[in-house]
């Protein structure tokens, strides 16, 4: 469905702004995995579709009140605002809804 050439690109945006909080391993504990994070997401959202639009709206502007990780918010505290257009944020959302991350 993508080329290969895509499936970089947003991988790249995902391990360079991304995984330094949300390791594969959890080794620094700041925040949860990106496997608990696509795990809960999915749950909520099947369709790659809604998934890409809340996830990317969500890391837009993170807000307890639309969190579907309440309990990550307690033991992390909110996840700060990064500086990211809509657009990227949709596509490492596509990239984290595509990957295993095993
Ligand atoms: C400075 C550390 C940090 C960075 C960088 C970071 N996050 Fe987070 N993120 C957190 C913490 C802490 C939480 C858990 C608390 C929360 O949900 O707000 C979190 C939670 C989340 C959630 C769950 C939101 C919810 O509560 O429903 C998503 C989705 C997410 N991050 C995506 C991303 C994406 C995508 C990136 C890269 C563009 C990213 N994060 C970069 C710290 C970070």
């Amino acid at each position: 469905m993508f080329t290969s050439s895509f499936c970089n690109y947003n991988e790249l945006l995902f391990n360079g702004n991304c995984i330094t909080c949300h390791s594969v391993d959890n080794l620094n504990k700041s925040a949860p995995t990106i496997q608990e994070v696509k795990q809960r997401y999915i749950e909520a959202f099947p369709l790659k579709k809604d998934f890409v639009e809340y996830m990317s709206n969500w890391v837009l502007k993170p807000d307890a009140n639309t969190s579907l990780m309440m309990d990550a918010i307690e033991k992390y505290e909110l996840m700060p605002e990064l500086a990211f257009d809509k657009r990227t944020l949709k596509e490492i959302s596509e990239f984290i809804y595509e990957n295993d991350f095993k």
